[in-house]
């Protein structure tokens, strides 16, 4: 069985171990591959493992051995699911791999927003503590979370778990999602009350039709003043120059973010240079008990698949 890895280097840049596949097979994995060079690589392959490389329909159609794809993340937007139906090929994706990085992740930037730790870190090292007279000095007072409410807008795996850490913070928690979810710790409501009453709006929900664009001027103009706005989830659920306008006037106190609406982020997004905004280079999916993990379920995928009872299909 010839097994490929198209875009291995983010999920393994070396630490941790393909061994898990390589034992199903002739592995060749790639770092990165240009979009011209997806035939080519594919020919004779009978297993493809991708992260971001996008598998269309005419590469799926010439990609005649081809039968399984491993996608090696949750969302699976870069297959053309149907041509894969169509050509019998498998496709399975490794759901929640990472939900407990994620809501880290986001808890990590709502503290580091609150208690300014990345400004006063560096003023301290400039010797602006030293020349202090008192023990204690800092130049912005730290937002105490304990009391405030957060609004959790999405309210699936990740956006649960970070309801349940914001309730151990003391956070009163309120939640939208279009199904309400058994074991979510806050209170639903409609969304207009949720951005009216949150003083920290987190988003969780996935990009699509209905999500894209959510925090927008509008939205914006609903939420109450001096919010913070966190968003682990997806560039395009909110309109960056909306949100940096925000920033800029003080509707909005911080953005903290995970994820950009290109990504690498772009020289020229406007929230690169916007005040109180927060910005990590999508990585909260990416410490390495995750990124193994995700490995260890694509292994089982296609050795659940080879033994006839494929798990984690999408297509
Ligand atoms: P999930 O599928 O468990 O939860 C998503 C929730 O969003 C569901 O409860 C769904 O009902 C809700 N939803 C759907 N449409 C909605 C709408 N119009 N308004 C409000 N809520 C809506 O997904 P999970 O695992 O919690 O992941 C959430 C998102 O986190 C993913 O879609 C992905 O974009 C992002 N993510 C980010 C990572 C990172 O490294 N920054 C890594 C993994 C996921």
């Amino acid at each position: 069985m010839q097994i490929v890895v198209l875009d291995g280097y983010c999920v393994n840049p070396g630490d941790v171990d393909w061994s898990p596949i390589k034992a199903l097979g002739t592995l060749s994995v790639y770092d990165r591959t240009h979009p011209d060079m997806v035939a080519q690589r594919l020919r004779g392959a009978d297993a493809v493992f991708v992260n971001k490389v996008k598998l269309n329909r005419e590469i799926l159609q010439n990609a005649r051995q081809l039968k399984f794809i491993g996608v090696l993340a949750t969302g699976y937007d870069v297959i053309d699911v149907e041509a894969a139906k169509e050509r019998g090929i498998v496709v399975c994706n490794v759901p929640a791999y990472s939900t407990e990085a994620v809501a880290q992740h986001t808890i990590a930037l709502l503290l580091a927003i609150c208690q300014h730790v990345e400004y006063h870190a560096s003023l301290v090292r400039q010797g602006a503590w030293t020349a202090q007279p008192d023990f204690s000095w800092w130049e912005i007072a730290p937002v105490l979370l304990y009391g405030k409410t957060i609004g959790i807008i999405g309210c699936g795996r990740i956006g649960t778990r970070v309801a349940r850490i914001a309730e151990a913070l003391g956070m009163r928690v309120l939640g939208y999602s279009p199904h309400e979810k058994q074991g979510f710790p806050g209170t639903f409501v409609p969304l207009d009350v949720l951005l009216k009453e949150s003083d920290v709006v987190s988003l969780h929900c996935p990009s699509k039709a209905d999500t894209v664009g959510l925090i927008r001027s509008d939205t914006i103009a609903g939420m109450k003043d001096g919010a913070i706005l966190i968003n682990t989830a997806r560039g395009s659920l909110i309109s960056e120059s909306d949100v940096r306008d925000a920033l800029v006037s003080g509707k909005l106190a911080a953005y903290g973010t995970d994820v950009a609406s290109e990504e690498p982020i772009r020289l020229r997004n406007p929230l690169l240079t916007a005040p109180n905004c927060l910005i990590t280079s999508h990585y909260a999916w990416s410490p390495k008990p995750m990124r193994q993990n995700l490995i260890d379920v694509s292994a089982k995928n296609l050795r659940s698949f080879l033994y006839g009872y494929p798990q984690n299909v999408v297509s």
